[in-house]
C-alpha cells in the first residue's frame, strides 16, 4: 500500500501539534514534528557557543536524530533525549534564529523525507507543503490570530512559576511570525495546493474533526 503524506504547516501556537497528534491517532499514522528538529539544532548551537561562522561545519558533529517510542517521537542529540528540554522560551527563539540559517535547513531535509518516504505521516512544521514535501497527498495550512494564540498559551503557563505576561507572549509570538515568515530560504507560506484551517473559533477535538473530514475527503478513506 502507498504511503501517504499529510502536511500541516502554520505559525507558532496555532495548535498544530496537539491537533496533528490527534490526527494521526484516530488515523494510524506517524506524527513528525520537525519544530524539534530545528530546536535540538538551536539547543547544540547555544549549549557549544557556535558562532553563525562555524554553524555548518558544526552540522554533522551534532547528530540529530528522531525515534518513535510506542509511536510517540522522541528527538536525540547523540544518546541524549532531548525532547524536554528543548521547550523553553530561550530555545523557541533560538530554534526560529537558526531556522533561518540555509546551512540549517538543508541539513535537515532528509531527515525530514526519509521519514516520509518509509511511513505514512502527519508532518508538522513551517515548509512541508512548500519545500521537504511539495507532493504530499493533503496539505493543510493550520492558523489563528495572534490574539488567540497568545491566550491559548497564557492559560498554558498560567499555572507555573515565573509565567510571562500575556503582552509578553504576544509580543514573542509577532516577533517569531515575523522572523519565520520572512526569512529568505523556505519561508513560512501557505502554499497555493493547502486547505486553510483557522482554528481561532475552533476547539481542538473541532479542530481535529475537520481535518480529518479534509484528509478523508481528498484521500478518499
Ligand atoms: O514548531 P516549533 O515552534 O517547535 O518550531 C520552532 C522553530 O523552528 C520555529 O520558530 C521555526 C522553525 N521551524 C522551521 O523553520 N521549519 C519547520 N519545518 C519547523 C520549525
Amino acid at each position: 500500500m502507498k504511503n501517504i503524506n499529510i502536511a500541516i504547516d502554520g505559525p507558532a501556537g496555532a495548535g498544530k501539534s496537539t491537533i496533528a497528534k490527534m490526527v494521526s491517532k484516530k488515523l494510524g499514522y506517524i506524527y513528525v514534528d520537525t519544530g524539534a528538529l530545528y530546536r535540538t539544532i538551536a539547543l547544540y548551537i547555544t549549549e557549544n557557543n557556535i558562532s553563525d561562522e562555524d554553524i555548518e561545519n558544526a552540522l554533522p558533529k551534532a547528530k540529530v536524530s528522531l525515534k518513535f517510542i510506542d509511536g510517540a517521537q522522541r528527538v536525540f542529540l547523540g544518546d541524549r533525549d532531548v525532547s524536554d528540554i528543548i521547550r523553553t522560551p530561550e530555545i523557541s527563539m533560538a530554534a526560529s534564529r537558526t531556522s533561518a540559517i540555509p546551512a540549517v535547513r538543508a541539513y535537515l531535509f532528509e531527515t525530514q523525507q526519509n521519514i516520509a518516504k518509509s511511513n505514512s505521516v502527519i508532518m508538522d512544521g513551517r515548509d512541508i507543503g512548500t519545500v521537504v514535501l511539495p507532493d504530499a497527498d493533503v496539505k493543510i495550512f493550520l492558523t489563528a490570530s495572534a490574539e488567540e494564540r497568545a491566550n491559548r498559551r497564557y492559560k498554558e503557563l498560567a499555572e507555573k512559576p515565573d509565567c510571562p505576561s500575556y503582552q509578553e507572549i504576544l509580543d514573542d509570538i509577532i516577533k517569531r511570525d515575523y522572523q519565520d515568515m520572512h526569512r529568505e530560504t523556505a519561508p513560512l507560506k501557505q502554499a497555493e495546493d493547502a486547505v486553510l484551517v483557522d482554528t481561532t473559533t475552533l476547539n481542538l477535538e473541532e479542530s481535529a474533526n475537520e481535518i480529518v473530514r479534509i484528509i478523508t475527503e481528498k484521500i478518499g478513506e
